[in-house]
């Protein structure tokens, strides 16, 4: 029997369940959030789903009951504020990171072997925190940020070729915030051709600089971030742990020299499989993409340091 819980039943947190239940990525899924019913009415509204979409996944809802959530193999932290238009993830720490100790030092009690996945925004730091406190291995704390971010990229890159964007392969990695992600155009392929011999100079900079936007493109938008990418972002690197897919996802992980930096989290490739994360994978970067890898590594780190400012590490 599998179980994934999510914290959070918001906007991504009640999507990633939908996605988790429909998709039958686990036995059972459970959402806590700490809106007295909330969790449990999208728990009942995903259930009565259940034999219009066929899936025998079981969703239940509870409001601030960790017991619930006892025995979970997957924790996925959605807690928190979303961002307003105008706003960077960033500023979200000051509330957000209160919120996601408290949730992951809860969940963990119930859950000790539990691999976390971290969509909280700042999700970088969120990570670096949930890792910092826990005292976990590092291959069991995984920020999502680039499994998005790349699918956002995937997504630019199909409009730009006018294909569909199961064709496309493109991965981001870097810092998951609108100047620090750094999309590989160098490394992205259609159906295995390098993008760069199908797409202009000036198309390829338009559909890195919209990936890199793209998700406060959403916020302007919708007046809140979106919810039914990052749900399903945080579902597929869920997938690809309890069903051991080995698949390659840019992750935000624990670097111990790898890329050249440490005592960070931030957006690499990694092998994601039943322990989390198996390997991360090493690309050769080109030397302008390490010069914006370090650039970004210090903005995550900068951001990092707020957390000592706030005491909650
Ligand atoms: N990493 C990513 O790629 C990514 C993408 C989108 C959103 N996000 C982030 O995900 C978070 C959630 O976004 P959303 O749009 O779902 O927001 P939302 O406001 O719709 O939902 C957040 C939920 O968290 C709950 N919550 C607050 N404190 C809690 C606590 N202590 N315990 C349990 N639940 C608690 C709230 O009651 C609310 O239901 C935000 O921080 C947002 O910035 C990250």
């Amino acid at each position: 029997m599998s179980k994934v819980t999510v914290v959070g039943a918001g906007n991504v947190g009640a999507t990633c369940a939908n996605v988790l239940a429909f998709n039958e990525v686990a036995d059972e899924i459970v959402m806590l959030d700490v809106k007295e019913g909330v969790s449990e009415g999208k728990a009942i509204d995903i259930m009565q789903t259940a034999q219009l979409l066929g899936f025998d996944s079981t969703v239940a809802g509870c409001t601030s009951d960790y017991a619930k959530t006892a025995n979970s193999d997957i924790i996925i932290i959605t807690s928190g504020i979303p961002r307003k238009p105008g706003m960077t993830r960033e500023e979200l720490i000051g509330v957000n990171a209160g919120i996601v100790k408290n949730v992951a030092e809860s969940a963990l009690k119930y859950s000790p072997n539990a691999i976390l996945i971290v969509i909280s925004n700042p999700m970088d730091t969120m990570t670096y925190l949930a890792y910092k406190i826990l005292g976990l291995p590092k291959n069991r704390v995984i920020g999502m940020g680039g499994a998005l971010d790349s699918s956002r990229f995937k997504y630019y890159l199909s409009q730009a070729l006018g294909v569909n964007a199961n064709e496309v392969e493109g991965i981001v990695i870097g810092g998951h915030g609108d100047t620090t992600m750094i999309p590989l155009a160098r490394l992205a392929t259609y159906k295995g051709i390098p993008v760069s011999h199908l797409l202009s100079d000036e198309k390829i900079s338009e559909v890195v600089k919209n990936t890199m936007v793209g998700g406060a493109t959403l916020t302007g938008l919708l007046g809140t971030s979106a919810w039914y990418a990052p749900g399903a972002a945080g579902a597929y690197v869920a997938e690809a742990i309890i069903h051991n897919q080995r698949k390659v996802v840019p992750c935000s992980v624990a670097l111990e020299g790898e890329y050249g930096e440490s005592d960070i989290c931030i957006g690499v490739p990694v092998v994601l499989g039943k322990n989390g994360v198996e390997e991360i994978v090493k690309i050769d970067l080109a030397s302008e993409t390490k010069e914006l890898f370090a650039k970004s590594a210090a903005s995550v780190r900068s951001t990092n340091a707020i957390l000592k400012e706030l005491k909650v590490l």
